[in-house]
């Protein structure tokens, strides 16, 4: 059977795959934040699962105001790095498993989530810095990937709440898979940031770090923070938070934190890092 193994949650911010691309990393401005990288890049050698069910969503980089997917699943068989307005990122192409993504998709429907399902996508920094944070700059990808994708940039976003719910109709459909894969879920976007308007700049450290306190085993109040709430706490992107209650909720009841990081500033955002193992 599949096993979902670990979640791991991290900002995306995409000045980060910049620095990483161009050689930046040990900078003055940068070393701090990659430092928080190095205990996981070192576990996650040990600990690379087959299939990493990424949690992420798009920037306007691949779905325009055209058509705006709540809740999308990543059906292809690759997808390319997006141009995001410098050219694509030199990152590999991401291979799903389309088998545990076809039956992911199967058993969410079966489960009254009526996904999307992504079968033609580019993936942009929501997706690919996560990868290059945990994997460095390797010539291919160390395991397959499952791209899912949560909208959090047009009004009306999903609740939190209803990202939880996600996670646990993901960790059943995971779980009543008949190969033998070990899975990891990974939600990715936060913390408390807000990249326009009078507030833009916005950092809430109290609000973040409550929210990665309260991540282990406090996570019904995670779960009812309203869309309002994120909005006046951690600013306009603060919402993409949301897409770790979906990685929390997959993991189980029972989680042990590995690994945290947080640290202010990069880019306009607060950067927020954990690993968490699934005891269940
Ligand atoms: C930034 C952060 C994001 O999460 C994002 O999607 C885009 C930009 C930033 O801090 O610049
Ligand atoms: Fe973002």
């Amino acid at each position: 059977m599949a096993r979902i193994t670990a979640g791991i949650a991290t900002s995306h911010v995409p000045a980060i795959g910049a620095a990483i691309d161009n050689g930046k990393t040990g900078d003055e401005y940068w070393a701090p934040v990659f430092a928080g990288y190095d205990w996981t890049k070192e576990w996650i050698r040990d600990n690379t699962p087959d299939v990493v069910i990424l949690v992420y969503n798009d920037h306007a980089s691949a779905m325009m105001l055209d058509i705006v997917p709540t809740f999308a699943l990543g059906f292809a068989e690759e997808f390319e790095p997006a141009d995001e307005g410098w050219g694509a990122r030199p990152v590999p192409t991401v291979i799903n498993d389309t088998d545990l993504a076809g039956h992911i998709a199967e058993q969410l429907v079966i489960d009254e989530f009526d996904i999307t399902i992504m079968n033609d996508i580019k993936v942009d920094h929501g997706l690919t810095v996560p990868l290059s944070l945990m994997f460095g700059q390797p010539s291919e990808w160390p395991c397959k990937v499952i791209p899912l994708a949560i909208n959090v940039t047009q009004f009306p976003t999903p609740s939190g709440d209803r990202c939880w719910q996600l996670g646990a109709a993901i960790r059943d459909a995971v779980r009543s898979f008949p190969e033998d894969l070990t899975v990891q879920v990974w939600g990715t976007g936060g913390m408390s940031h807000q990249l326009q308007g009078p507030r833009a700049g916005l950092i809430n450290p109290e609000f973040d770090n409550a929210f990665l306190d309260n991540l282990t085993s406090h996570t019904t109040a995670l779960r009812h923070i309203t869309r309002l709430e994120y909005l006046r706490q951690a600013g306009t992107e603060g919402i993409e938070l949301i897409m770790w209650l979906v990685m929390r909720a997959a993991l189980g009841k029972s989680v042990e934190e590995l690994h945290r990081f947080y640290h202010v500033p990069a880019s306009n955002t607060a950067v927020g890092h954990i690993v968490l193992k699934a005891l269940d």
